[in-house]
């Protein structure tokens, strides 16, 4: 697809982001772009009624998509709806709605194409036994966002902007929330610098989106134990940037380094402080933990480590379970040292650690039903699925 400069009508200096709905045509290779828009903003009480009362002919009412439940990996699948809402600098966002999902279009000379203006979030949608939809501490990511938003300089929407729209996307997208026990959908909210800009400076507009996919297990491993390679060349962030953001220029560093470990058959990269090449960080995409004689300890985060939803979930559980846990610098001696290790995150979940290779050496961790980190996995599973009662009203749902 050309990407194709338009003008908005309301301002000269900004870009109009125009939601579209994709169809592939194999034919020529390309996407045709249909504008498709539905629904406007709702309080979250009326979400049903607003879904029921749109009059979208292609509308699907199955309770299910057509989707081989069994067979989710954490792959990308497109779904009905996506939300959207826009805001100039110095604004507020306002006016937020659904729209088919789609491609977008961008100008060449958006702020998040040219300078990296963007964050992202990710979080789940489960359907409980009872056919609830629940989510997890979705606020939290919103809070998240506003704080990346700070650092970035851009607007962000407030709290209840963000979890509103959230809430929108998996109802519009219901069909797509796995059955109980078969994966979740997975809520992906963007805020893109949308706007164009030549020199360096803040986009003038920006673009809030929530799209969604259904998944499963995050490793190919499913819910085996993984094995991780301590990086010793390449760093995922400094003190003063930008590693204790989602921001969308975290990841590509990331990459090199954990496809040279996936070569070498092990399933992702376990990253150190870039001050003194010693610390434990985290992983490319979860936080870490370990368990050395009863006591649980997890790299303090100070700037260069994502606060993680689901790390603050578990040390609060591994509290309330009685066990002590340390925020902490953990060294890379400690991790090798440790009884077991595991890694939190919302895609990740709680996935026990097989093996860590330092310097050519393999260091092997318990794992398996007796292990601190099944029943850590177990106990917020529980939570997060609707199969225990929620006496943190962590969760929220959305019918
Ligand atoms: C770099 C990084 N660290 C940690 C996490 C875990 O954060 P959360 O538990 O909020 O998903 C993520 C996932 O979003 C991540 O991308």
């Amino acid at each position: 697809m050309v990407a194709r400069p338009v003008l908005h009508p309301s301002s000269v200096v900004c870009t109009m982001i125009k939601f579209v709905r994709s169809s592939y045509m194999p034919q020529c290779g390309l996407f045709q772009l249909v504008s498709r828009s539905f629904f406007t903003s709702q309080p979250a009480s009326t979400l049903q009624s607003a879904y029921e009362a749109a009059s979208d002919s292609d509308r699907n009412d199955d309770e299910y998509a057509n989707v081989n439940w069994d067979e989710l990996g954490f792959r990308f699948m497109p779904t009905d709806y996506m939300y959207s809402m826009k805001c100039s600098l110095g604004d507020e966002f306002s006016q937020g709605k659904l729209n088919r999902y789609g491609n977008i279009e961008l100008s060449p000379s958006a702020g998040v194409l040219n300078y990296g203006q963007g964050l992202f979030e990710g979080l789940k949608a489960h359907r409980s036994k009872g056919c609830d939809l629940l989510l997890f501490r979705p606020e939290e990511n919103a809070r998240r966002m506003q704080i990346g938003a700070e650092r970035l300089c851009m607007p962000s929407p407030s709290v209840d902007q963000f979890v509103h729209a959230v809430k929108q996307t998996v109802l519009a997208n219901k069909r797509w929330v796995p059955p109980p026990g078969k994966g979740s959908l997975y809520v992906r909210p963007l805020l893109l610098g949308s706007g164009t800009v030549l020199g360096l400076a803040p986009a003038p507009e920006y673009v809030f989106l929530v799209y969604a996919a259904p998944v499963g297990n995050y490793f190919k491993e499913g819910l085996s134990p993984i094995n991780l390679l301590v990086e010793e060349e390449s760093h995922r962030a400094t003190p003063g940037g930008t590693g204790g953001v989602k921001t969308i220029a975290n990841y590509a560093p990331v990459l090199k380094a954990q496809i040279q470990a996936k070569k070498k058959g092990f399933t992702d990269v376990l990253f150190l402080d870039s001050v003194n090449n010693k610390y434990l960080e985290e992983v490319s995409s979860c936080n870490i933990f370990l368990l050395k004689d009863g006591v649980i300890s997890t790299p303090l985060t100070h700037g260069t480590i994502l606060e993680g939803i689901t790390r603050a979930s578990i040390i609060e559980i591994a509290r309330d379970l009685g066990y002590q846990v340390e925020e902490r610098l953990v060294s890379v001696e400690d991790v090798i040292d440790a009884d077991e290790v595991f890694c939190t995150g919302t895609a990740v979940v709680v996935a026990p650690v097989n093996s860590i290779t330092y310097k050519g050496q393999r260091y092997h961790y318990n794992v398996g039903a007796a292990a601190v980190s099944t029943m850590l996995y177990n106990s917020l599973t529980s939570i997060q699925m609707g199969l225990v009662e929620d006496k943190k009203g962590w969760t929220v749902h959305i019918e």
